[in-house]
């Protein structure tokens, strides 16, 4: 037994034990290039790299205006791609986030470490309530703290995001460091994995801001889904620049968005598509990088198609994640409701 006060260390990261990453990705369906590049590649290279917990994050979905019976549609939409795309429910956790009540129990329990005014500087937070047509809800606000509870609870050290998700793991740190300093030393401080190449993916008809399922445009926004003819179309008319250089650089936001967008595809340096494209001309460049997104992606819109229907298989699949996700989430929560004063104290 400890003297009263004394907390016994809990042990964060013993030995030996594996790098755990965890990711949330929301049900929106449409899922475009820029998820794909910035954080679904990493989440199936992660299933390599150490122990990952992936979850579909319903509860952020509700931060903004929604249909309950498309909230499902697109929840099934979203793990089929994420399936397609090969996270493996073998070798990964893969779960909705709204079958792990503890995601909601922490978000509460964290809001007691959570600064307003930290809630307050969120870019997205800003950004979203600006474009609110009626309610700008709490849960907008509140949204970082249900995403450092999601990764806070699996005391996972490394969140593949993309770079628009920057501020928002710093928060979750801050969020870790706080009730650690309060409480004793209960949770991990994450860090975030930013892809090097493709954090950023640009929207193909204005290359300086990012492509989104919301805001963007239609012809510059790069889905998942699209047919071949589709993607083909969508690059052809890409907005590049008055020079005819295919190389990255200022003034060249098209042409640099459409380089990163190539080399992922293909799985090459930026470099060396520089050096292969040297003196082509724009029109033969978005030509080939039409056809390696449309082979990069083809595989996966196949395997969609075949995963997609089968909804009773998709639930069978979610629900073995979420128990298994629930076993690890139940055993930090305990800790942190004793460590906060619930129930009774444990020897
Ligand atoms: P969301 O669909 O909003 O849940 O985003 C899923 C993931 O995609 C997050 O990790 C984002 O950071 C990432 N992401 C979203 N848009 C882009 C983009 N244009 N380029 C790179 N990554 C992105
Ligand atoms: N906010 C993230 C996004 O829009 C999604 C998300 C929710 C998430 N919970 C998370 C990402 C936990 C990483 C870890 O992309």
């Amino acid at each position: 037994m400890s003297a009263p006060g004394v907390r016994l260390p809990i042990d964060l990261r013993p030995v030996n034990e594996r790098l755990r990453i965890f990711s949330g990705i929301q049900p929106t369906g449409r899922k475009h290039l820029g998820n794909y590049i910035g954080a679904i590649r990493q989440y199936v290279e992660g299933q390599d790299r150490g122990e990952a917990i992936y979850c579909i994050v319903d509860l952020h979905a509700i931060s903004v205006a929604y249909d309950p019976v498309e909230l499902r549609e697109r929840l099934y939409d979203t793990a089929a791609i994420l399936l397609a795309a090969g996270v493996d429910p073998e070798r990964c956790i893969f779960f909705r986030q709204s079958d792990v009540r503890e995601h909601t129990e922490l978000t509460w329990l964290l809001s007691a470490v959570t600064a307003h005014g930290d809630l307050n500087r969120m870019h997205q937070f800003k950004e979203k309530s600006a474009k609110q047509r009626e309610l700008v809800s709490a849960a907008l606000f509140f949204y970082p703290v249900l995403m450092a509870a999601d990764v806070l609870a699996y005391r996972a050290h490394e969140v593949p995001v993309g770079d628009d998700q920057r501020q928002h793991v710093e928060l979750m740190r801050e969020i870790a460091r706080r009730f650690n300093e309060r409480f004793g030393e209960t949770l991990v401080v994450p860090e975030h994995r930013i892809p090097p190449v493709g954090a950023r993916i640009m929207d193909l008809q204005d290359p300086t801001s990012k492509m989104s399922t919301t805001g963007g445009s239609e012809q510059g926004t790069v889905y998942v889904l699209d047919e071949p003819d589709a993607i083909l179309k969508k690059f052809r008319s890409a907005v590049t620049d008055s020079g005819r250089e295919v190389r990255r650089g200022p003034g060249k936001e098209g042409i640099s968005n459409l380089i990163e967008i190539i080399s992922v595809a293909r799985g090459v340096d930026p470099e060396e598509i520089e050096r292969e494209f040297e003196g082509a001309g724009y029109g033969d460049f978005k030509k080939a990088v039409a056809e390696a997104v449309i082979d990069y992606l083809a595989p996966v819109r196949e395997r969609y198609a075949e995963l997609r229907p089968d909804e009773a298989e998709l639930e069978r699949v979610l629900a073995v994640g979420a128990e298994k996700a629930r076993a690890i989430a139940s055993e930090v929560l305990a800790d942190v409701r004793e460590r906060m004063g619930f129930g009774p104290a444990r020897g």
